[in-house]
C-alpha cells in the first residue's frame, strides 16, 4: 500500500483565557512520519493547545488545516475527529460503568470501521490489559487506566495521535511500552503528538518542541 505524507498545519492560533492569552499566535506544520514532544511549564497552555488541535476546542483564533483543508471551527467537527484523530486525555475520561473492553471498543459505535480483531488483541496485549479485559474501568489505578485511554485511541487506527501526558502515571517499564506501541503504530501517513514532563519520553520522540510564551519552538 502507498501511504502519502499528511501535514496538520496550525495557522496563527491564538487563544486567551479572560485577559490571559495563553496560545500567542502559534504556527505550526506538523509533517506525517513523525513522534512530536511538546515540553513546557505546568500552566504552559499545553493541554489548551492539544485541545485545540484535537478538535475539541473550536473557540479560538486561526487557522487549522490538515493536508491544505481549512477545518470549520463553526461546527462540532465530530465526524472528522472521531475519523481522523486519536487523543488520550491527561484525566483519561474513561466510562466509568463500562468495562475495560467496552471502553476500547466504544469509538467503533460511530466509525464505519469494523473492529479488526487481531489488531484488538495486539493492543490489548502490548498494553498489558488481558488480565483486566472485563473489569469495570473505575476500578482501576491511574496507570492501568492511562493504558485503557491509549488503546481506546488506537482502535481506529487515526491518522493523528495526540496524547497528553501519556506516561504521567505509569512506570518505566509501561512508560516504554506506550512509547514502543506508538512508535509502532507510526508510519508514513501518521502523525503522533505527545505532551510529557519525561525528558526519557522526549528524547525517544522524532522531534523535540517546547511551548513557551504561547509559541512552539524547536528544540534542537
Ligand atoms: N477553561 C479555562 N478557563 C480559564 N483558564 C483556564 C482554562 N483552562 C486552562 N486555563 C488556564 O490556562 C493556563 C494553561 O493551562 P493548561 O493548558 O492546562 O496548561 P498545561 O497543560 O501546560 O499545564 C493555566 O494557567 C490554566 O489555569
Ligand atoms: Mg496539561
Amino acid at each position: 500500500m502507498l501511504m502519502s505524507n499528511v501535514t496538520y498545519e496550525a495557522k496563527g492560533i491564538s487563544k486567551k483565557f479572560g485577559q490571559r492569552t495563553i496560545i500567542d499566535n502559534l504556527n505550526y506544520k506538523f509533517i506525517s512520519g513523525n513522534i512530536y514532544a511538546i515540553l513546557g511549564e505546568s500552566g504552559s497552555g499545553k493541554t489548551t493547545l492539544l485541545n485545540i488541535l484535537g478538535l475539541l476546542d473550536n473557540n479560538f483564533k486561526g487557522e487549522l488545516n490538515i493536508d491544505s483543508e481549512t477545518i470549520d471551527k463553526r461546527c462540532d467537527n465530530f465526524a472528522l475527529r472521531n475519523e481522523k484523530i486519536g487523543f488520550v486525555f491527561q484525566s483519561y475520561y474513561l466510562i466509568d460503568y463500562l468495562s475495560v473492553e467496552d471502553n476500547i471498543k466504544a469509538p467503533l459505535a460511530y466509525s464505519k470501521r469494523k473492529l479488526d480483531s487481531e489488531y484488538y488483541n495486539y493492543l490489548i496485549k502490548k498494553l498489558n490489559l488481558d488480565q483486566i479485559i472485563n473489569e469495570k474501568v473505575n476500578y482501576l489505578s491511574g496507570g492501568e487506566k492511562q493504558r485503557v485511554s491509549l488503546a481506546r485511541a488506537l482502535i481506529n487506527k487515526p491518522q493523528i495521535i495526540i496524547c497528553d501526558e501519556p506516561t504521567g502515571n505509569l512506570d518505566s517499564r509501561n512508560a516504554d511500552q506506550v512509547l514502543s506501541i506508538l512508535r509502532q503504530f507510526l508510519s508514513a501517513d501518521k502523525i503522533i503528538i505527545i505532551v510529557t514532563h519525561d525528558k526519557n519520553v522526549a528524547h525517544k520522540c522524532d522531534r523535540i518542541l517546547e511551548l513557551q510564551e504561547g509559541k512552539l519552538h524547536e528544540n534542537i
